[in-house]
């Protein structure tokens, strides 16, 4: 029986290198990367995926230089300015996870601004994980329950999937699939608890290149897989 896909993950990785490989700085390898995220989100949309959920700052990314820690803050904006209508156009509800808190001001607004902007539409959403981290999730989690607990309002014994609902990513439909472009073998902290299950895909295309016609065949090549779930069928 053919699977049906819900909710997909991307690690959007290798914009630097192929912004190398162009004889192009680091920085003109995000702005590409964020023309096609444009790209694989309507392709996403267009097949008919609940939610696209697309790694663009990780917790561990405040290590690189200001610069490129800058330039990076600046895309949602550079992002929303362009495609924020066709996003509207096309039904695409934009949310966040990670911790908004630490994220310059003018990003923040930029982000808060979209996610209200798109807040009534039915299509698909487009989860951007900003100043996300999978660790950090699951102690904010961890923190978050065991307050409950002090304050009579959670037990002590839960099942995993109540535990799941401290979760960031608790209203998204569970996750299917994980992409990770660019040919490295690693999740980097994205989305631990979720991938529990998750299939996992890696292409040795670098972000900017990742075609929607290649991600479709990564949708195909998941409905082809038998997932067990740990039983068997
Ligand atoms: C990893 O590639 C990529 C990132 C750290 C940033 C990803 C962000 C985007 C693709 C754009 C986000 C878009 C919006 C709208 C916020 P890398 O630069 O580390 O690649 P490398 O491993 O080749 O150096």
């Amino acid at each position: 029986m053919e699977e049906k896909i819900r909710h997909v993950a991307i690690i959007m990785d290798g914009n630097g290198r192929w912004a190398k490989k162009q004889g192009l700085p680091r920085t003109a390898g995000h702005r590409q990367g964020v023309e096609n995220v444009r790209n694989i989100a309507i392709a996403a949309n267009d097949l008919g995926l609940e939610v696209l959920t697309v790694f663009a700052f990780s917790t561990e990314n405040w290590k690189r230089p200001e610069e490129e820690v800058g330039y990076l803050m600046k895309l949602p904006s550079v992002f929303f300015k362009r495609f924020l209508k066709e996003l509207m156009e096309k039904n695409i509800r934009i949310t966040m996870i990670g911790e908004m808190e630490q994220i310059p001001k003018e990003t923040a607004k930029v982000l808060q601004a979209a996610i209200e902007d798109t807040r009534g539409n039915t299509g698909m959403t487009l989860n951007f994980a900003m100043n996300y981290g999978g660790r950090r999730e699951i102690v904010l989690a961890a923190q978050q329950y065991a307050q409950d607990v002090a304050a009579g309002k959670a037990p002590l014994q839960i099942e995993e999937a109540q535990f799941g609902q401290y979760l960031m990513t608790s209203a998204f439909p569970p996750l299917d699939l994980l992409i990770r472009t660019s040919g490295e073998y690693r999740i980097s902290n994205f989305l631990l608890w979720d991938l529990a299950y998750a299939e996992l895909m890696f292409v040795d295309e670098a972000w900017p290149e990742l075609t929607p016609e290649r991600f479709q065949e990564c949708l195909q090549r998941f409905q082809k897989r038998e997932r067990r779930f740990g039983g068997l069928k």
